[in-house]
């Protein structure tokens, strides 16, 4: 017996995947593990399919907002989580595990690096290891963490904000970025300027930091952050079964809020090699009316197939519609379904490129699919994924948008020409395919992750025999 870790993931898709993930590995070795969950997302994915849990357990609790709050505005939630899920709340949880699981008491938290805030002294309490758990690139944690460095050194004023407009060298080891890449000015404003500082002060306590993602991503970054705090990138966590080849289906599929339309998988086996645009923006943007007609327009002029992820709630209080014939002039050549099977799709031999808002799974899955990218940040962390995916892999181009921050049809259809039929194309293609090996590589024996998983596992289980 490994163990009983106790696994509490930030309560959005993005965030619950990769701790899924993680708790499969962790089962696979021996842990029995409870995966905490907000009652709200837990009836979502309770409804949205069946899914085998693999012997995890799956628990919930409230997240302290109303049952008709649709949880999109984001800071809300985040307050409300201070109090759901605060330190006390998890001492109680964790006493109410071990009272009934005399043989099985948690013996380690792993808890998303967001709210992770407290936690240490419940850790030291129950005399447990605790690790704080980064969905993203190492990248955007150690640029939240050196936030009080940047304030001493005058490059940022109290509000968060730079100094200057220009693009700069924040931190020794990360490429000079624009200002616009840094992950707090995006929603939230000062209250997530702050919440980033006191994410910063947390993981000084805490024993490590495991980050999904991969050492030779941005090695320098983790380099530096690593004199600070132990951080183990033990990425990609994907299901085993898509870093080894050509197999196309797994057990452990993320458990999402929404059915997957798997029909969409039919239609992909249909077209040829490489050549479908596969749009999709993760689980939280949102979208404008002018938005959606103008990436429909775009789509229809680029002439090629695609398959676009339209999710029910990507328009704010009413759906989107098309622009007037559009469904009729691309019914031949379009695929558009409300929630994909996203890993299946990337892993189709008939997509040719993924349009993608760079929230980090996406980036991920494509890179370990070898899937190039053309990049449309929406918020948080994705404007300084892009920066890494343009200028630092060279997998991806920019999709830029006007002054009123909308992507033109005529701009969608010349960035995917020059990725699919440009010289840039073919570079990039030889840059996407070289990560992607790199991707796989760095999970297998001796690998990089493989490494820092080992360590981490060495960890959690020392503890049980001391
Ligand atoms: C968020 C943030 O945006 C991201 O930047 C952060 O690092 C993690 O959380 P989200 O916006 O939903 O997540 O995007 P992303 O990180 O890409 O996660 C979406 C997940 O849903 C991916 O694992 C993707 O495979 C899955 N997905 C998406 C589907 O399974 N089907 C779909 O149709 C769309």
């Amino acid at each position: 017996m490994g163990g009983h870790a106790l696994l509490i993931p930030l309560p959005y898709q993005g965030h619950i995947n990769p701790m899924m993930q993680l708790a499969w590995k962790l089962v696979s070795d021996g842990f029995l593990v409870t995966f905490l969950n907000t009652d709200f997302n837990h009836n979502r994915i309770m409804q949205a399919k069946s899914r085998n849990w693999d012997g995890i357990r799956m628990i919930s609790i409230p997240d302290g907002l109303p049952p008709d709050d649709k949880r999109t505005n984001i800071p809300n939630l985040m307050e409300a989580l201070d109090n759901s899920m605060a330190p006390s709340v998890i001492m109680r949880l964790i006493d109410v595990i071990n009272e009934r699981e005399e043989e099985h008491k948690v013996t380690g938290i792993i808890i998303d690096v967001i709210i992770c805030s407290g936690l240490k002294a419940v850790a030291d309490f129950y005399q447990i290891p605790l690790f704080a758990f980064h969905t993203s690139l190492v990248a955007n944690c150690a640029i939240r963490y050196f936030i009080p460095k940047l304030l001493s050194l005058g490059i940022l004023g109290h509000d968060g904000a730079p100094k200057e407009e220009k693009k700069i060298t924040y931190i020794p080891s990360m490429p000079p970025l624009r200002s616009g890449d840094l992950p707090w000015l995006f929603g939230g404003g000062e209250k997530m300027f702050k919440r980033c500082i006191r994410m910063g002060e947390s993981l000084k306590q805490i024993k490590g930091v495991l980050a999904n993602s991969f050492y030779e991503l941005d090695g320098p970054v983790v380099e530096e952050l690593s004199r600070e705090v132990e951080v183990y990138p033990i990425g990609p966590l994907i299901p085993c079964e898509f870093l080894e080849g050509d197999k196309r289906s797994t057990s452990k599929a993320p458990p999402s809020f929404w059915a997957d339309d798997v029909e969409c998988l039919e239609w992909l086996d249909k077209q040829s090699t490489q050549s479908v645009i596969y749009v999709s923006f993760g689980s939280v943007a949102v979208w404008s009316q002018i938005q959606v007609e103008e990436f429909a327009a775009g789509l229809e002029a680029t002439q090629r197939p695609f398959l676009w992820v339209v999710r029910s709630d990507l328009m704010e209080g009413s759906k989107p519609t098309f622009p007037q014939g559009f469904m009729e002039r691309v019914r031949e050549r379009s695929c558009i379904v409300s929630w994909a099977p996203q890993l299946q799709v990337l892993s189709h031999p008939s997509i040719a490129c993924f349009v993608t808002h760079c929230g980090w799974n996406s980036v991920q899955e494509s890179i370990t699919m070898g899937v190039p990218m053309l990049c449309s940040p929406y918020f948080v962390d994705q404007f300084l994924n892009r920066t890494y995916i343009v200028d630092v892999w060279k997998i991806g181009l920019p999709l830029e948008s006007n002054k009123d921050g909308i992507i033109e049809k005529g701009e969608i259809a010349r960035a995917v020409d020059r990725l699919l039929v440009g010289e840039d194309g073919a570079e990039i293609s030889k840059h996407a395919t070289k990560l992607m090996r790199t991707s796989r590589d760095t999970v297998k024996e001796g690998g990089s992750s493989f490494n820092n998983y080992s360590i981490f596992l060495h960890q959690m289980k020392k503890q049980l025999v001391d």
